[in-house]
């Protein structure tokens, strides 16, 4: 049989999806090399995201920030703000935090090396593979969501995830190959992104259709098994709503520990079964009909609304009026988007 390895290299050559951060095969060959910097930033906005999604804001962060010294040297509410609606905020507080030590401690260049990888904010053992081996083209074994579905197929692993992690990395890194190890990680990933999809996967068209146990079995659909997942429960809270006659919002930066750190909000109450109401000043609130619904990872969120106007005279207890011109709903994180767009048809500088 051919090797594995090359037979999917040949298929990655005429199938390789097009992406902006990405050098394309033939490129590669002729010897142009990915900036780690696009490669690293792409990689960190595309955990728990698609490309879809990514694409734009892979982008705009390059045209504001096109080198790692740009970026550390960006104020951090400026890069929360551009990552607004990307969600898994932590992401880019480390975003920040990685560049700032690319800079200080690796001159500005990326370590090519997985171990040096690894202990830079933010990037874990997917991120420093990923790195190493698409932009080093270092032979790096890297297992997202596609690549587990490609190999419990492919030898129909039954083991449900996460149990089947370590089994599946094992058989991952057995066909990592020397030769071209960057472009063969991507091809194994758009071929679960293309053919080995999660649904309904193109067997028929599969380069790796011959030696696929799954299919054998009948069974490459079903694959990979899932453990079943926790409940998500729900939580409530409040967001109060202020505009003074000038036109400012009260707003505020949230927390840097905690759910949607760094990120900008209204103020509000704590997210739980009963929250107590804390307006950030007295006034006359009125709620909203209709309730802002979200769901993060681990819960379901459902807002109440309140809103207000404020005199110029108030000192709030949470948050900053922000005048109008300075503040781009755009800048919210999603939760508070929806918020806004309950809430700003009642006011009259919307
Ligand atoms: N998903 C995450 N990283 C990717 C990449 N480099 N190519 C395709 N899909 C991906």
């Amino acid at each position: 049989m051919r090797d594995q390895a090359e037979t999917l290299l040949e298929w990655y050559d005429r199938h390789a999806r097009v992406m902006p951060w990405r050098v394309s095969p033939e490129d590669r060959k002729a010897g142009i090399r990915p900036d780690p910097y696009h490669v690293w930033i792409s990689e960190i906005m595309l955990q728990q995201t698609t490309v879809a999604a990514v694409k734009n804001y892979f982008i705009k962060f390059t045209t504001i920030w096109p080198r790692v010294e740009d970026l550390a040297t960006a104020e951090d509410a400026d890069v929360m703000a551009a990552w607004a609606g990307l969600g898994y905020y932590a992401r880019a507080r480390n975003l920040l935090k990685c560049a700032r030590a690319v800079v200080a401690e690796h001159d500005g260049t990326f370590p090519a090396d997985h171990d040096a990888l690894l202990k830079l904010p933010g990037i874990g053992p997917y991120t420093a593979a990923a790195v190493s081996t698409i932009a080093f083209d270092l032979p790096e074994t890297v297992l997202d969501g596609n690549v587990e579905r490609v190999m419990a197929r492919r030898h129909n692993v039954e083991t449900p995830l996460p149990t089947a992690k370590t089994e599946l990395m094992a058989l991952a890194e057995a066909v990592t190959p020397k030769n071209r190890p960057g472009d063969y990680a991507q091809a194994v990933m758009d071929l679960g992104a293309t053919i080995c999809t999660p649904h309904n996967p193109a067997c028929g068209i599969c380069p790796w259709r011959d030696g696929c146990e799954g299919r054998l079995a009948g069974i490459a659909a079903e694959l990979p098994r899932k453990l079943p997942k926790k409940a998500k429960p729900t939580r409530f809270g409040i967001a109060y709503v202020a505009q003074r006659d000038d036109g400012s919002w009260l707003l505020e930066t949230r927390p840097e520990k905690g759910l949607l750190g760094g990120m900008l909000g209204w103020p509000g109450s704590d997210w739980n079964d009963d929250p107590t109401p804390n307006p950030p000043f007295a006034a006359d609130w009125q709620e909203l009909d209709g309730e802002a619904r979200h769901t993060f990872t681990h819960f379901h969120l459902r807002l109440k609304v309140m809103v207000s106007a404020a005199q110029e005279t108030i000192r709030p207890e949470a948050g900053t009026f922000i005048p109008k011109d300075a503040f781009r709903p755009s800048d919210l994180p999603t939760v508070m988007r929806k918020v806004f767009d309950l809430a700003a048809a009642t006011f009259r500088h919307n």
